[in-house]
């Protein structure tokens, strides 16, 4: 961090106002040396300055184009590593607050994926047998660990694709840290679900045997969103019984009860284009994050479609939330008078091998 930034209670007193018209200003001054890189599940206050709005592959891919000099990313921690990792070395990728994490993402670490990898090699060779998926809800090392593997990094977009990839390298993929998002994306290619079996990174062989072990096709970690696992089929069922014409929508880290309700099953970007691309009058149920369903609802009512949230209970992603409009301008701010505040700088040999895995993911997505 360069010396002396402006600190952040600078702005704890502004109005609302003052701090969305300082935002617009800061973005003004810094013109194309800033990138504003914004997740689907941004508050809406912060979301209204993205220069782009996507999932983390439209994100991944944008970060990778970008030629500005700071990549202002307002999603979570992974995104602005693979940011920093993807863009070139004298680009800037910044996080405007550092609690902004993924609980996911932690339910994975390298200590316990290198132990399970260790563990895996008294029933079998890893190596020779077993091809590392990491969703890219993850660390930076972990990306590494599936680059120096022969691994690859897959987003709920290109899930499938890295999965037949994976498969044609060896017969075995251990996928971490999302089970669900496995799961769903195992079975939907016809891999039954007792070949696919929970690594519990607590217990000694993951819980498992070698028997279980050396008949499962996918071993998945066992990690899950928190906030995903709010959906449950039940509120399909009532609200499919209330209105039948209603279509159903999830994303892939619903659990498999769930997306099997659904009717249709994807990321962020998928969901959006889905209901924008329904006839008017449609009604939909949605099973993701809420500041993305308020957001659908708010745009689409005008065209006669209805967005309902899946779950009776108000469930946002917190960390997500963390991007804040005041921590969103401390950010610009310091940029403008030159100082990096909040840099994300993964460190150089594990962004080379973290990139590997990247760029076969790049190479397989649709
Ligand atoms: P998308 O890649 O679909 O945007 O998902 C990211 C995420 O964290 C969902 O919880
Ligand atoms: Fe992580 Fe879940 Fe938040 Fe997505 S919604 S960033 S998986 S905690």
């Amino acid at each position: 961090m360069s010396a002396n930034p402006i600190a952040i209670q600078n702005f704890t007193a502004l109005t609302d106002e003052e701090i969305q018209a300082r935002i617009v200003a800061a973005k003004k001054a810094l013109g194309e040396r800033l990138i504003i890189l914004g997740h689907h599940y941004q508050r809406e206050e912060v979301y209204r300055h993205a220069d782009v709005t996507g999932d983390s592959l439209k994100l991944s891919r944008r970060a990778a184009d970008s030629r500005a000099e700071y990549i202002v990313f307002c999603g979570v921690h992974f995104m602005a590593e693979v940011a920093d990792i993807v863009s070139r070395p004298e680009q800037i990728s910044i996080l405007p607050d550092l609690a902004a994490g993924c609980s996911m993402a932690d339910m994975a670490n390298l200590a316990n994926v290198e132990r399970a990898w260790r563990e895996l090699s008294a029933v079998l060779d890893p190596d020779q047998h077993v091809t590392p998926v990491t969703y890219i809800n993850s660390a930076a090392d972990l990306k590494a660990f599936c680059g120096r593997h022969g691994g690859i990094v897959c987003t709920s977009t290109n899930a499938r694709n890295v999965l037949e990839w994976s498969f044609k390298q060896r017969e075995k993929i251990l996928f971490f840290p999302d089970q669900h998002l496995g799961r769903n994306t195992g079975y939907k290619m016809g891999i039954p679900l007792d070949e696919m079996v929970v690594w519990d990174y607590e217990l000694p062989l993951g819980g498992l045997t070698p028997e279980q072990i050396n008949k499962a096709r996918m071993i998945l970690w066992k990690g899950y969103c928190s906030v995903h696992q709010l959906f449950r089929p039940e509120y399909i069922d009532q609200f499919k019984a209330k209105y039948p014409d209603a279509k159903v929508i999830s994303h892939p880290e619903a659990s498999f009860e769930v997306c099997q309700k659904s009717d249709y099953v994807g990321s962020t970007e998928y969901i959006i284009k889905t209901i924008a691309d329904s006839a008017p009058g449609a009604r939909w149920l949605v099973g993701t994050e809420l500041n993305l369903v308020n957001r659908l609802h708010e745009q689409f009512k005008h065209e006669g479609k209805s967005v309902h949230f899946m779950s009776g209970t108000v469930c946002m992603c917190s960390t997500m939330f963390r991007i804040s409009p005041s921590s969103l301008l401390w950010t610009l701010e310091n940029l403008v008078e030159g100082k990096v505040v909040n840099q994300i700088k993964v460190p150089q040999a594990e962004a080379e091998q973290a990139r590997l895995a990247l760029e076969r993911m790049l190479a397989v997505s649709p």
